[in-house]
């Protein structure tokens, strides 16, 4: 088995993530995050708005619509541009991305010794069109957004006279974005339907001005993959070449990961220069300029934004904590599978066992812990187990990566102590019972 092949069974196995709508046969490009999926997910999207909206005084946060007026897309520059090259092949009129020569290659293997012919490659736009409206005929043309970034520009003079930040400052999203990817693939990391954590920093328009604040988000978003685990040396920059830049973007570098499949994109630092404000302010004949409160002068700021993939985020993290070693502390040497995530992104940061369960006052006892942690961490969920024996216990919370078991045994009766065994060295301590939310709660803050 790859690596791959490895997550996407441990996925499905324990509920990170299922095929989208898989009784049916499932729907290309779509994913379902089970009970540990959205752990994680929430994990991700709760650590990327701490720090950079509660941790920081100047970004502000928004959650706009995904419909919204067509209008938006045309004057964004989507309809016209947004848009990948595609290429069919003649015998089996199945279609590809011509600019991923490997798919092509992989597919006309397929066709056993009969090369086959393609078509001209043409521009085949990504954008996903519904239907609105109550009357049949009338329905309106809408698309699902094809990036969460436009709700963000369209009210920026909302947030400009609803809060009181002045330039340079910036606005976080969170939210889904839809493209019809003409060839999704390798598990979550290219899906029709993905979620995309962004900033929208707003700058004065001069050169130096806006290089200072890209180099500044460049290297902040860098260290926030880094201060989570990330293995630096599966983790670089790559400047897009000049025909690869999306239709807004001055210049472009994504953070890329050493993945199974390669070196991938998963997030991108944009310069947009004024492409967004401009553009609305032309199509929507809004003012869009900004008042500098102390020289009085009047401009369209620069926007730098840093947009990044929850999903390819998520599937990062696996990949990066993914490993199989022998356990330490058995003398056979047993071998386990191990999630090494950041305490912080674990579905479950504790999970809580009585050593027997037919023993009443171990499950009582153990019961009551259970309830002690939950109450300490209300934003996390705290495992319970208690069936099979204990090792195995022990291995299947190593799989999901739950950092800390805490044992309720017998000594437990006499002593009020229990066992906090430690996720990567299987190492275990005894500590008061009295001691141990505090105890956890330092541990989980490293
Ligand atoms: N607002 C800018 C923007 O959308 P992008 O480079 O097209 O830029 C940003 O997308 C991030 O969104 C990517 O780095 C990736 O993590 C995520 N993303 C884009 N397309 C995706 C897809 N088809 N499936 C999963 N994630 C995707």
């Amino acid at each position: 088995m790859t690596l791959l092949e490895k997550i996407v069974a441990l996925s499905k196995r324990r509920g990170f993530i299922f095929p989208g709508s898989e009784i049916y046969g499932g729907l290309g490009g779509t994913w379902d995050y089970g009970p540990l999926g959205v752990e994680l997910k929430n994990n991700i999207k709760r650590e990327f708005w701490k720090s950079m909206v509660y941790e920081r005084n100047d970004v502000v946060g928004i959650d706009a619509a995904i419909l919204m007026n067509p209008k938006v897309w045309e004057a964004s520059g989507h309809v016209e541009a947004f848009a990948d090259p595609l290429v069919e092949c003649k015998i089996c009129h199945e279609r590809f991305r011509a600019d991923q020569p490997e798919e092509i290659q992989k597919h006309e293997s397929t066709h056993k010794g009969k090369k086959p012919e393609w078509t001209e490659s043409r521009k085949f736009n990504l954008l996903v069109e519904a239907k609105l409206g109550v009357v049949e005929d009338k329905k309106d043309k809408v698309y699902l957004r094809g990036e969460i970034t436009q709700g963000v520009h369209v009210n920026f003079k909302n947030v400009l006279d609803s809060t009181r930040v002045q330039i340079p400052f910036g606005i976080a999203q969170i939210g889904k974005a839809f493209r019809n990817e003409i060839t999704p693939g390798n598990f979550t990391f290219r899906s029709r339907e993905f979620e995309q954590m962004e900033l929208q920093f707003y700058v004065k328009p001069e050169k130096g001005e806006s290089q200072k604040w890209y180099e500044y988000w460049k290297a902040e978003r860098m260290k926030w993959y880094l201060s989570f685990g990330m293995d630096k040396k599966k983790l670089r920059f790559r400047q897009h070449e000049e025909g690869e830049r999306a239709h807004y973007a001055k210049d472009a570098w994504d953070i890329e990961y050493d993945s199974p499949f390669g070196w991938k994109e998963f997030e991108g630092i944009h310069n947009r220069g004024d492409w967004d404000l401009s553009q609305h302010q032309k199509h929507s004949g809004v003012d869009m300029s900004y008042t500098d409160q102390e020289s009085g002068k009047k401009f369209l700021p620069y926007i730098v934004e840093t947009s990044g993939g929850v999903d390819r985020a998520a599937l990062f993290f696996l990949i990066n904590a993914y490993f199989e070693d022998k356990d330490p502390s058995a003398s056979s040497g047993q071998g386990r599978v191990v999630l090494k995530l950041h305490p912080k992104l674990a579905p479950f940061k504790v999970a809580v066992f009585p050593l027997l369960a037919n023993k009443p006052e171990l499950v009582k006892k153990a019961r009551s812990i259970y309830q002690l942690l939950t109450a300490s961490y209300q934003l996390s969920p705290i495992a319970w187990d208690d069936r099979g024996n204990i090792g195995k216990r022990y291995f299947a919370q190593d799989e999901i990566g739950t950092p800390y078991c805490v044992t309720v045994d017998f000594q437990t009766l006499d002593d009020d102590t229990v066992t906090i065994r430690d996720r990567d060295t299987t190492k275990q301590e005894r500590v008061k019972v009295k001691r141990l939310s505090e105890l956890l709660s330092n541990k989980l803050s490293d």
